[in-house]
Protein backbone atom coordinates (compact mmCIF):
# COMPACT_ATOMS: atom_id res chain seq x y z
CA UNK A 1 0.00 0.00 0.00
CA UNK A 2 1.44 3.52 -1.08
CA UNK A 3 0.58 6.09 1.66
CA UNK A 4 -0.98 9.41 -0.28
CA UNK A 5 1.26 11.88 1.70
CA UNK A 6 4.80 10.60 1.93
CA UNK A 7 6.28 10.53 5.19
CA UNK A 8 9.07 13.11 6.79
CA UNK A 9 11.97 10.76 6.09
CA UNK A 10 10.95 10.04 2.36
CA UNK A 11 11.10 14.03 2.50
CA UNK A 12 14.07 13.82 4.06
CA UNK A 13 16.09 11.42 1.75
CA UNK A 14 14.53 13.09 -1.14
CA UNK A 15 16.08 16.35 -0.06
CA UNK A 16 19.44 15.36 0.81
CA UNK A 17 19.76 13.43 -2.43
CA UNK A 18 19.17 17.13 -4.35
CA UNK A 19 21.57 18.72 -1.52
CA UNK A 20 24.11 16.21 -2.76
CA UNK A 21 23.73 16.23 -6.38
CA UNK A 22 24.03 20.36 -6.20
CA UNK A 23 27.40 20.07 -3.71
CA UNK A 24 28.32 17.51 -6.02
CA UNK A 25 28.16 19.30 -9.18
CA UNK A 26 29.70 22.71 -7.18
CA UNK A 27 32.61 20.39 -6.48
CA UNK A 28 33.00 19.48 -10.09
CA UNK A 29 33.34 22.83 -11.11
CA UNK A 30 35.60 23.75 -8.72
CA UNK A 31 37.39 20.51 -9.31
CA UNK A 32 37.74 21.57 -12.90
CA UNK A 33 40.50 24.94 -11.60
CA UNK A 34 42.21 21.84 -9.58
CA UNK A 35 45.38 20.58 -11.03
CA UNK A 36 44.75 16.76 -12.86
CA UNK A 37 44.36 13.60 -10.23
CA UNK A 38 42.78 10.56 -10.02
CA UNK A 39 38.91 11.03 -9.93
CA UNK A 40 37.86 10.64 -6.38
CA UNK A 41 35.17 8.74 -4.61
CA UNK A 42 32.07 10.27 -2.73
CA UNK A 43 33.12 11.02 0.38
CA UNK A 44 36.35 8.86 0.55
CA UNK A 45 37.81 11.32 -1.79
CA UNK A 46 40.78 9.85 -3.09
CA UNK A 47 41.71 8.16 -0.06
CA UNK A 48 42.25 4.80 -1.90
CA UNK A 49 45.17 6.73 -4.08
CA UNK A 50 47.41 7.77 -1.18
CA UNK A 51 50.05 4.77 -0.89
CA UNK A 52 50.42 2.55 1.82
CA UNK A 53 53.30 0.47 0.97
CA UNK A 54 55.62 2.14 -1.15
CA UNK A 55 55.04 5.54 -0.91
CA UNK A 56 57.68 6.89 -3.71
CA UNK A 57 57.01 4.64 -6.41
CA UNK A 58 53.36 5.16 -5.63
CA UNK A 59 53.29 8.34 -5.90
CA UNK A 60 55.36 7.85 -9.44
CA UNK A 61 52.51 6.29 -10.96
CA UNK A 62 50.07 8.28 -10.37
CA UNK A 63 52.14 11.38 -11.58
CA UNK A 64 53.13 9.41 -14.46
CA UNK A 65 49.68 9.46 -15.22
CA UNK A 66 48.49 12.72 -14.47
CA UNK A 67 51.63 15.36 -14.54
CA UNK A 68 54.32 16.59 -12.57
CA UNK A 69 51.20 18.11 -10.40
CA UNK A 70 48.38 16.31 -9.09
CA UNK A 71 44.94 17.12 -6.62
CA UNK A 72 44.11 14.80 -4.50
CA UNK A 73 41.17 14.69 -1.69
CA UNK A 74 41.35 12.54 1.22
CA UNK A 75 38.53 12.36 3.26
CA UNK A 76 37.92 16.33 2.00
CA UNK A 77 41.83 17.20 2.76
CA UNK A 78 42.99 18.71 -0.66
CA UNK A 79 46.82 17.64 -0.98
CA UNK A 80 48.88 18.03 -3.75
CA UNK A 81 51.60 15.73 -4.93
CA UNK A 82 54.52 17.35 -7.04
CA UNK A 83 56.57 15.34 -9.01
CA UNK A 84 59.18 16.76 -10.67
CA UNK A 85 61.98 19.16 -9.07
CA UNK A 86 61.09 22.43 -10.76
CA UNK A 87 57.47 22.63 -9.54
CA UNK A 88 58.70 21.92 -6.02
CA UNK A 89 61.32 24.55 -6.07
CA UNK A 90 58.68 27.33 -7.78
CA UNK A 91 56.10 26.47 -5.01
CA UNK A 92 58.05 25.98 -1.87
CA UNK A 93 61.25 28.21 -1.70
CA UNK A 94 60.51 30.75 -4.89
CA UNK A 95 57.01 31.20 -2.70
CA UNK A 96 57.97 30.31 0.44
CA UNK A 97 56.13 32.63 2.02
CA UNK A 98 52.96 31.17 1.81
CA UNK A 99 54.33 27.58 1.82
CA UNK A 100 55.67 26.97 4.90
CA UNK A 101 53.33 25.93 7.16
CA UNK A 102 52.57 22.62 7.99
CA UNK A 103 49.34 20.40 7.98
CA UNK A 104 48.24 20.04 11.80
CA UNK A 105 48.43 16.64 13.02
CA UNK A 106 46.00 15.38 16.23
CA UNK A 107 48.24 12.89 16.64
CA UNK A 108 51.30 15.12 17.18
CA UNK A 109 49.72 17.22 19.39
CA UNK A 110 47.79 14.01 21.85
CA UNK A 111 51.46 12.62 22.05
CA UNK A 112 53.19 15.87 22.61
CA UNK A 113 55.08 15.07 19.33
CA UNK A 114 54.20 18.94 18.78
CA UNK A 115 56.97 20.30 21.42
CA UNK A 116 59.54 19.90 18.19
CA UNK A 117 59.28 22.42 15.75
CA UNK A 118 59.76 19.76 13.26
CA UNK A 119 55.84 19.30 13.47
CA UNK A 120 54.57 22.70 14.37
CA UNK A 121 52.46 25.15 12.52
CA UNK A 122 53.95 28.46 10.84
CA UNK A 123 54.35 31.05 13.36
CA UNK A 124 56.40 32.61 16.25
CA UNK A 125 57.03 29.63 18.48
CA UNK A 126 58.29 27.81 14.90
CA UNK A 127 60.49 30.64 13.91
CA UNK A 128 62.25 31.04 16.97
CA UNK A 129 62.99 27.25 17.72
CA UNK A 130 63.61 27.56 13.86
CA UNK A 131 65.87 30.63 14.68
CA UNK A 132 67.62 29.36 17.70
CA UNK A 133 68.44 25.55 16.20
CA UNK A 134 69.87 27.18 12.78
CA UNK A 135 72.33 29.45 15.56
CA UNK A 136 73.87 25.97 16.59
CA UNK A 137 73.88 24.06 13.67
CA UNK A 138 75.12 25.89 10.75
CA UNK A 139 77.63 25.43 8.19
CA UNK A 140 80.28 27.11 10.40
CA UNK A 141 78.89 26.36 14.21
CA UNK A 142 78.53 22.48 13.22
CA UNK A 143 82.76 22.08 13.03
CA UNK A 144 82.26 22.67 17.10
CA UNK A 145 80.81 19.20 16.69
CA UNK A 146 83.63 17.47 15.09
CA UNK A 147 85.31 16.09 17.59
CA UNK A 148 82.46 14.16 19.34
CA UNK A 149 81.48 12.78 15.86
CA UNK A 150 84.91 11.38 14.95
CA UNK A 151 84.85 9.83 18.51
CA UNK A 152 81.56 8.50 18.04
CA UNK A 153 82.56 7.18 14.38
CA UNK A 154 85.97 5.38 16.66
CA UNK A 155 83.77 3.85 18.73
CA UNK A 156 81.64 2.34 16.83
CA UNK A 157 84.58 0.72 14.90
CA UNK A 158 85.94 -0.58 18.42
CA UNK A 159 81.91 -2.04 19.12
CA UNK A 160 82.33 -3.60 15.79
CA UNK A 161 85.14 -5.19 16.37
CA UNK A 162 83.95 -6.18 19.93
CA UNK A 163 80.32 -6.73 18.37
CA UNK A 164 80.21 -8.35 14.87
CA UNK A 165 77.17 -9.78 15.16
CA UNK A 166 75.00 -6.85 16.82
CA UNK A 167 75.42 -4.22 14.36
CA UNK A 168 72.16 -2.86 14.13
CA UNK A 169 71.88 -1.90 17.66
CA UNK A 170 75.18 -0.82 17.82
CA UNK A 171 75.11 1.67 14.67
CA UNK A 172 71.67 2.94 16.29
CA UNK A 173 73.29 3.24 20.02
CA UNK A 174 76.50 5.03 18.36
CA UNK A 175 74.29 7.88 16.42
CA UNK A 176 71.81 8.63 19.93
CA UNK A 177 74.76 8.71 22.40
CA UNK A 178 76.42 11.36 19.59
CA UNK A 179 73.24 12.94 19.92
CA UNK A 180 72.19 13.23 23.41
CA UNK A 181 76.18 14.13 23.96
CA UNK A 182 75.70 17.19 21.49
CA UNK A 183 72.00 18.20 22.90
CA UNK A 184 72.77 17.56 26.73
CA UNK A 185 76.46 16.85 27.44
CA UNK A 186 75.53 13.56 28.91
CA UNK A 187 77.95 10.14 28.29
CA UNK A 188 75.88 7.37 27.30
CA UNK A 189 78.72 5.22 27.41
CA UNK A 190 76.64 1.90 27.93
CA UNK A 191 73.83 0.14 25.44
CA UNK A 192 72.17 -0.51 28.32
CA UNK A 193 71.89 3.42 29.42
CA UNK A 194 68.81 3.76 30.74
CA UNK A 195 68.28 7.26 28.85
CA UNK A 196 69.02 5.03 25.11
CA UNK A 197 65.57 3.06 26.54
CA UNK A 198 63.93 6.36 27.05
CA UNK A 199 64.95 8.20 23.98
CA UNK A 200 64.21 5.29 21.67
CA UNK A 201 60.33 5.24 22.70
CA UNK A 202 60.40 8.79 21.43
CA UNK A 203 61.78 7.51 18.20
CA UNK A 204 59.01 4.81 18.18
CA UNK A 205 56.19 7.00 18.63
CA UNK A 206 57.79 9.42 16.04
CA UNK A 207 58.00 6.38 13.38
CA UNK A 208 54.14 5.30 14.18
CA UNK A 209 52.40 8.41 14.03
CA UNK A 210 54.53 9.39 10.49
CA UNK A 211 52.33 6.30 8.70
CA UNK A 212 50.49 7.85 6.45
CA UNK A 213 46.39 6.88 6.91
CA UNK A 214 47.15 4.96 9.92
CA UNK A 215 44.94 7.22 12.68
CA UNK A 216 41.49 7.71 11.54
CA UNK A 217 41.85 10.81 13.96
CA UNK A 218 43.88 12.75 11.80
CA UNK A 219 40.68 12.61 9.05
CA UNK A 220 38.02 12.89 11.35
CA UNK A 221 39.37 15.59 14.18
CA UNK A 222 36.39 14.69 16.19
CA UNK A 223 37.46 11.08 17.05
CA UNK A 224 39.89 12.42 19.14
CA UNK A 225 36.82 13.33 21.93
CA UNK A 226 35.72 9.40 21.60
CA UNK A 227 36.54 7.89 25.10
CA UNK A 228 39.35 5.58 25.08
CA UNK A 229 37.49 2.94 26.36
CA UNK A 230 35.10 2.77 23.06
CA UNK A 231 36.05 0.59 20.08
CA UNK A 232 38.14 2.03 18.17
CA UNK A 233 39.44 4.55 20.84
CA UNK A 234 42.58 2.46 21.84
CA UNK A 235 44.93 5.46 19.90
CA UNK A 236 43.54 7.67 22.88
CA UNK A 237 45.41 5.41 25.39
CA UNK A 238 48.46 5.02 23.02
CA UNK A 239 48.67 8.85 22.48
CA UNK A 240 48.31 9.43 26.18
CA UNK A 241 51.13 7.19 27.25
CA UNK A 242 53.66 8.55 24.54
CA UNK A 243 52.87 12.04 25.81
CA UNK A 244 53.06 11.19 29.12
CA UNK A 245 56.41 9.61 28.55
CA UNK A 246 57.72 12.68 26.43
CA UNK A 247 56.87 14.62 29.01
CA UNK A 248 58.91 12.92 31.95
CA UNK A 249 61.86 12.19 29.06
CA UNK A 250 61.90 15.98 28.05
CA UNK A 251 62.30 17.16 31.96
CA UNK A 252 64.17 14.52 32.94
CA UNK A 253 67.18 15.15 30.56
CA UNK A 254 67.00 18.70 30.69
CA UNK A 255 67.56 18.56 34.61
CA UNK A 256 70.22 16.26 34.42
CA UNK A 257 71.91 18.61 31.82
CA UNK A 258 71.59 21.47 33.85
CA UNK A 259 72.90 19.43 37.20
CA UNK A 260 75.95 18.47 34.90
CA UNK A 261 76.47 22.04 34.25
CA UNK A 262 75.69 23.12 37.86
CA UNK A 263 78.00 20.87 39.42
CA UNK A 264 81.23 21.63 36.84
CA UNK A 265 80.86 17.71 35.64
CA UNK A 266 78.86 18.59 32.17
CA UNK A 267 80.35 18.90 29.13
CA UNK A 268 79.25 22.26 26.67
CA UNK A 269 76.15 21.30 24.61
CA UNK A 270 73.54 22.81 23.03
CA UNK A 271 71.75 23.12 26.44
CA UNK A 272 74.32 24.80 28.08
CA UNK A 273 74.19 27.29 25.29
CA UNK A 274 71.20 27.90 24.92
CA UNK A 275 70.75 28.82 28.81
CA UNK A 276 73.68 31.27 28.42
CA UNK A 277 71.97 33.04 25.50
CA UNK A 278 68.35 32.61 26.65
CA UNK A 279 68.18 36.21 28.10
CA UNK A 280 68.58 37.43 24.50
CA UNK A 281 64.96 35.93 23.35
CA UNK A 282 61.76 36.62 23.82
CA UNK A 283 60.35 33.61 24.55
CA UNK A 284 57.05 35.37 25.83
CA UNK A 285 56.40 36.71 21.96
CA UNK A 286 56.96 33.69 20.99
CA UNK A 287 53.84 32.41 23.44
CA UNK A 288 56.52 30.14 25.60
CA UNK A 289 55.27 29.04 28.76
CA UNK A 290 58.56 28.71 30.51
CA UNK A 291 62.80 28.52 29.80
CA UNK A 292 62.96 24.94 30.55
CA UNK A 293 60.17 23.89 28.26
CA UNK A 294 62.11 26.28 25.90
CA UNK A 295 65.17 24.68 26.10
CA UNK A 296 64.10 21.31 27.36
CA UNK A 297 61.75 21.01 24.04
CA UNK A 298 64.54 22.03 21.34
CA UNK A 299 67.38 19.96 22.85
CA UNK A 300 65.26 16.75 22.35
CA UNK A 301 64.56 17.77 19.16
CA UNK A 302 68.13 16.93 18.14
CA UNK A 303 67.53 13.70 19.35
CA UNK A 304 64.20 13.32 17.78
CA UNK A 305 64.85 15.22 14.44
CA UNK A 306 68.08 13.79 13.88
CA UNK A 307 68.55 10.13 15.20
CA UNK A 308 66.31 7.61 12.96
CA UNK A 309 67.40 9.67 9.39
CA UNK A 310 71.01 8.95 10.15
CA UNK A 311 70.47 5.54 11.42
CA UNK A 312 68.22 4.90 8.06
CA UNK A 313 70.96 6.26 5.64
CA UNK A 314 74.12 4.38 7.74
CA UNK A 315 71.66 1.37 7.42
CA UNK A 316 71.27 1.85 3.42
CA UNK A 317 75.16 2.81 3.91
CA UNK A 318 75.80 -1.02 5.15
CA UNK A 319 73.40 -1.79 2.39
CA UNK A 320 74.60 -0.70 -0.74
CA UNK A 321 78.46 -1.54 0.47
CA UNK A 322 77.33 -4.74 0.56
CA UNK A 323 75.96 -4.84 -2.80
CA UNK A 324 78.18 -3.40 -4.81
CA UNK A 325 81.22 -4.44 -4.08
CA UNK A 326 83.75 -2.18 -6.71
CA UNK A 327 81.97 0.80 -5.21
CA UNK A 328 83.61 0.07 -2.12
CA UNK A 329 86.52 -1.37 -3.11
CA UNK A 330 87.23 2.16 -4.87
CA UNK A 331 86.30 3.52 -1.85
CA UNK A 332 88.83 1.71 -0.04
CA UNK A 333 92.05 2.06 -2.65
CA UNK A 334 90.84 6.25 -2.12
CA UNK A 335 91.62 5.68 1.96
CA UNK A 336 94.42 3.41 1.31
CA UNK A 337 96.09 6.08 -0.93
CA UNK A 338 94.96 9.33 1.05
CA UNK A 339 95.15 7.66 5.00
CA UNK A 340 97.78 4.81 4.44
CA UNK A 341 97.69 2.26 7.65
CA UNK A 342 99.46 4.44 9.78
CA UNK A 343 96.13 6.02 11.28
CA UNK A 344 92.20 6.30 10.83
CA UNK A 345 90.70 8.90 8.68
CA UNK A 346 89.76 12.30 10.40
CA UNK A 347 88.01 15.51 8.76
CA UNK A 348 91.18 17.02 7.31
CA UNK A 349 91.18 13.94 4.86
CA UNK A 350 87.64 15.06 3.25
CA UNK A 351 88.71 17.73 0.88
CA UNK A 352 91.02 14.83 -0.74
CA UNK A 353 88.98 11.98 -0.49
CA UNK A 354 86.06 13.09 -3.71
CA UNK A 355 85.25 9.20 -4.24
CA UNK A 356 84.02 8.89 -0.84
CA UNK A 357 82.26 11.92 -1.17
CA UNK A 358 80.66 11.09 -4.45
CA UNK A 359 79.78 7.76 -2.67
CA UNK A 360 77.65 9.53 -0.05
CA UNK A 361 75.79 11.97 -2.47
CA UNK A 362 74.92 8.87 -4.78
CA UNK A 363 73.69 7.10 -1.47
CA UNK A 364 71.15 9.87 -0.64
CA UNK A 365 69.94 9.58 -4.35
CA UNK A 366 69.97 5.52 -4.33
CA UNK A 367 68.29 5.39 -0.60
CA UNK A 368 66.24 8.64 -0.24
CA UNK A 369 65.77 8.71 3.62
CA UNK A 370 62.38 10.79 3.32
CA UNK A 371 60.47 9.69 -0.47
CA UNK A 372 57.74 12.03 0.20
CA UNK A 373 60.10 14.42 2.29
CA UNK A 374 57.75 15.78 4.98
CA UNK A 375 54.41 18.16 3.84
CA UNK A 376 53.99 21.71 3.71
CA UNK A 377 50.75 23.39 3.77
CA UNK A 378 50.05 26.34 1.74
CA UNK A 379 48.78 29.35 4.09
CA UNK A 380 46.47 31.25 1.45
CA UNK A 381 45.01 30.21 -1.76
CA UNK A 382 47.51 30.23 -4.83
CA UNK A 383 47.41 29.81 -8.64
CA UNK A 384 49.93 27.89 -10.90
CA UNK A 385 49.73 27.20 -14.21
CA UNK A 386 46.25 28.38 -13.89
CA UNK A 387 45.47 25.71 -11.60
CA UNK A 388 44.33 26.26 -8.57
CA UNK A 389 46.27 25.55 -5.30
CA UNK A 390 43.39 25.96 -2.50
CA UNK A 391 44.64 27.10 1.32
CA UNK A 392 45.24 24.96 3.97
CA UNK A 393 46.44 22.00 0.87
CA UNK A 394 49.22 19.42 2.04
CA UNK A 395 52.69 19.59 -0.59
CA UNK A 396 53.86 16.24 -0.77
CA UNK A 397 56.87 15.93 -3.06
CA UNK A 398 57.82 13.00 -3.95
CA UNK A 399 61.54 13.11 -3.75
CA UNK A 400 61.62 9.26 -4.55
CA UNK A 401 60.58 10.13 -7.65
CA UNK A 402 62.71 13.26 -8.67
CA UNK A 403 65.95 10.71 -7.66
CA UNK A 404 65.25 8.48 -10.39
CA UNK A 405 64.73 10.93 -12.92
CA UNK A 406 66.21 8.98 -15.67
CA UNK A 407 67.35 12.20 -17.78
CA UNK A 408 69.53 13.00 -15.01
CA UNK A 409 70.32 9.57 -13.58
CA UNK A 410 70.83 7.34 -16.49
CA UNK A 411 70.23 3.40 -15.45
CA UNK A 412 68.72 5.29 -11.83
CA UNK A 413 68.12 2.07 -9.43
CA UNK A 414 72.00 1.34 -9.83
CA UNK A 415 74.79 2.11 -7.29
CA UNK A 416 77.30 4.71 -8.88
CA UNK A 417 79.21 7.02 -7.36
CA UNK A 418 80.83 7.89 -10.51
CA UNK A 419 78.08 10.22 -11.27
CA UNK A 420 79.31 13.09 -9.25
CA UNK A 421 82.51 12.90 -10.60
CA UNK A 422 84.46 14.73 -13.15
CA UNK A 423 86.41 13.49 -15.73
CA UNK A 424 89.68 14.64 -13.01
CA UNK A 425 88.09 12.32 -10.62
CA UNK A 426 86.65 14.77 -8.88
CA UNK A 427 83.81 15.55 -7.08
CA UNK A 428 81.47 18.01 -9.44
CA UNK A 429 78.04 18.46 -8.67
CA UNK A 430 76.97 20.60 -11.19
CA UNK A 431 74.18 19.28 -12.48
CA UNK A 432 72.28 17.87 -9.29
CA UNK A 433 73.16 17.60 -6.10
CA UNK A 434 71.02 14.81 -4.56
CA UNK A 435 71.26 17.22 -1.14
CA UNK A 436 69.51 19.86 -2.80
CA UNK A 437 66.12 17.69 -2.52
CA UNK A 438 67.21 14.92 0.19
CA UNK A 439 66.88 17.55 3.03
CA UNK A 440 63.31 19.33 1.64
CA UNK A 441 62.68 22.84 0.66
CA UNK A 442 62.27 26.48 1.49
CA UNK A 443 62.24 27.87 4.87
CA UNK A 444 61.49 24.63 6.63
CA UNK A 445 64.56 22.98 4.84
CA UNK A 446 66.22 20.55 7.35
CA UNK A 447 68.25 22.63 9.53
CA UNK A 448 70.65 19.14 10.58
CA UNK A 449 71.94 18.90 6.95
CA UNK A 450 75.32 19.94 7.44
CA UNK A 451 75.69 18.17 10.65
CA UNK A 452 74.15 14.80 9.28
CA UNK A 453 76.17 15.43 6.03
CA UNK A 454 79.84 15.46 8.56
CA UNK A 455 78.36 12.16 10.27
CA UNK A 456 77.53 10.39 7.72
CA UNK A 457 81.00 11.08 5.82
CA UNK A 458 83.39 10.30 9.42
CA UNK A 459 81.24 7.09 9.79
CA UNK A 460 81.61 6.00 6.07
CA UNK A 461 85.27 6.81 5.49
CA UNK A 462 86.75 5.31 9.03
CA UNK A 463 84.68 2.38 8.72
CA UNK A 464 85.34 1.51 5.12
CA UNK A 465 89.16 2.26 6.36
CA UNK A 466 88.68 -0.62 8.74
CA UNK A 467 86.29 -2.78 7.72
CA UNK A 468 84.68 -4.36 4.80
CA UNK A 469 80.99 -5.36 4.43
CA UNK A 470 80.38 -8.43 2.28
CA UNK A 471 76.84 -9.75 1.55
CA UNK A 472 75.41 -12.24 4.80
CA UNK A 473 75.62 -16.24 3.92
CA UNK A 474 73.41 -18.95 3.93
CA UNK A 475 73.88 -22.59 6.22
CA UNK A 476 76.21 -23.21 3.29
CA UNK A 477 78.26 -20.19 3.31
CA UNK A 478 77.11 -19.12 0.31
CA UNK A 479 76.60 -15.24 0.09
CA UNK A 480 72.82 -14.44 0.01
CA UNK A 481 71.40 -12.29 -2.65
CA UNK A 482 70.75 -8.82 -1.51
CA UNK A 483 67.45 -6.32 -2.57
CA UNK A 484 67.26 -2.45 -1.91
CA UNK A 485 63.93 -2.72 0.08
CA UNK A 486 61.96 -0.64 2.45
CA UNK A 487 61.45 -2.09 5.62
CA UNK A 488 59.41 0.40 7.60
CA UNK A 489 56.24 2.36 6.77
CA UNK A 490 56.53 5.75 8.48
CA UNK A 491 58.20 8.68 7.05
CA UNK A 492 61.45 8.01 6.89
CA UNK A 493 62.47 4.76 4.88
CA UNK A 494 64.39 2.56 6.88
CA UNK A 495 65.80 -0.55 4.51
CA UNK A 496 66.54 -4.31 5.71
CA UNK A 497 69.27 -4.56 8.07
CA UNK A 498 70.91 -8.04 7.44
CA UNK A 499 73.82 -10.17 9.01
CA UNK A 500 76.12 -8.49 7.08
CA UNK A 501 79.72 -10.29 7.18
CA UNK A 502 82.27 -7.58 8.91
CA UNK A 503 86.18 -8.41 8.04
CA UNK A 504 88.84 -6.54 9.20
CA UNK A 505 90.90 -4.86 6.77
CA UNK A 506 94.31 -5.59 7.98
CA UNK A 507 95.80 -6.76 11.47
CA UNK A 508 97.13 -3.08 12.32
CA UNK A 509 93.83 -2.26 12.30
CA UNK A 510 92.83 -3.76 15.67
CA UNK A 511 95.55 -2.04 17.44
CA UNK A 512 94.72 1.29 15.75
CA UNK A 513 90.90 1.51 16.85
CA UNK A 514 91.91 0.29 19.96
CA UNK A 515 94.52 3.58 20.65
CA UNK A 516 92.03 5.90 18.74
CA UNK A 517 89.28 5.16 21.55
CA UNK A 518 92.15 5.15 24.08
CA UNK A 519 93.09 8.61 23.91
CA UNK A 520 89.21 9.97 24.46
C1 LIG B 1 70.64 12.10 6.63
C2 LIG B 1 69.96 12.63 7.61
C3 LIG B 1 68.79 13.56 7.48
C4 LIG B 1 67.87 13.72 6.47
C5 LIG B 1 67.80 12.96 5.15
C6 LIG B 1 66.94 14.76 6.90
C7 LIG B 1 65.86 15.19 6.13
C8 LIG B 1 64.95 16.13 6.55
C9 LIG B 1 63.79 16.54 5.79
C10 LIG B 1 63.40 16.01 4.41
C11 LIG B 1 63.12 17.47 6.51
C12 LIG B 1 61.83 18.20 6.11
C13 LIG B 1 62.14 19.43 5.30
C14 LIG B 1 60.92 20.08 4.71
O1 LIG B 1 59.87 20.13 5.35
O2 LIG B 1 60.99 20.59 3.56
C15 LIG B 1 63.86 17.66 7.75
C16 LIG B 1 63.48 18.53 8.75
C17 LIG B 1 64.20 18.68 9.92
N1 LIG B 1 65.42 18.11 10.24
FE1 LIG B 1 66.43 16.77 9.14
N2 LIG B 1 67.32 15.22 8.12
C18 LIG B 1 68.43 14.53 8.52
C19 LIG B 1 69.14 14.70 9.69
C20 LIG B 1 68.87 15.65 10.64
C21 LIG B 1 69.68 15.89 11.82
C22 LIG B 1 70.96 15.13 12.18
C23 LIG B 1 69.05 16.89 12.51
C24 LIG B 1 69.48 17.55 13.81
C25 LIG B 1 70.72 17.69 14.21
C26 LIG B 1 67.86 17.26 11.78
C27 LIG B 1 66.95 18.24 12.17
C28 LIG B 1 65.79 18.56 11.48
C29 LIG B 1 64.77 19.47 12.00
C30 LIG B 1 64.80 20.19 13.33
C31 LIG B 1 63.77 19.55 11.01
C32 LIG B 1 62.47 20.37 11.04
C33 LIG B 1 62.60 21.68 10.26
C34 LIG B 1 61.32 22.52 10.23
O3 LIG B 1 60.22 21.96 10.24
O4 LIG B 1 61.43 23.74 10.20
N3 LIG B 1 67.79 16.50 10.64
N4 LIG B 1 64.98 16.84 7.74
C1 LIG C 1 51.33 35.01 -0.99
O1 LIG C 1 49.95 35.17 -0.83
C2 LIG C 1 49.49 36.52 -0.89
C3 LIG C 1 48.02 36.53 -0.54
O2 LIG C 1 47.31 35.59 -1.30
C4 LIG C 1 49.80 37.07 -2.27
O3 LIG C 1 49.38 38.41 -2.36
C5 LIG C 1 51.29 36.98 -2.54
O4 LIG C 1 51.59 37.39 -3.85
C6 LIG C 1 51.78 35.54 -2.34
N1 LIG C 1 53.22 35.50 -2.44
C7 LIG C 1 53.87 34.71 -3.29
C8 LIG C 1 55.36 34.79 -3.28
O5 LIG C 1 53.30 33.94 -4.04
Amino acid sequence: MVPDVPSPWVWTVVASVFVALYWHSQAQRHRRRLPPGPTPLPILGNVLDIPRHHLGLEFWRISQKYGDLVYLNALGKSMLVVGSHRIARELLEKRSVNYSDRPGSVMAELTQFDRFFITQRYGERWRLHRRVFHKSFNVGSVEQYRPIQLNSARRFLAAVFDFPRDIATRLKFAIASSLILIAYGIDMKERNDEYFEMVGRIAETGETISVPGRFPVEAFPSLRYLPSWFPGGGFKVMARDAGAHMEKTISKLYSIAVEGIRSGSGCESFVSGLLDDAKKYDLEGAGERDLETFVGDLALTVYAAGADTSNAAMQAFFLAMAMHPDAQRKAQEELDRVVGTDRLPDFSDMASLPYIRALLKELLRWHVITPISLPHAVMTDDMYDGYLIPAGSAVTVNVWGIARDPELYPDPDAFRPERFLDANSQLDLTRSDPSDYAFGFGRRICPGQHFAEASLFIYAASILHVFSILPPVDDKGVPIQLVHDTATMGVIAHPHFHDYVVKPRCARSVQLVQEACRDT
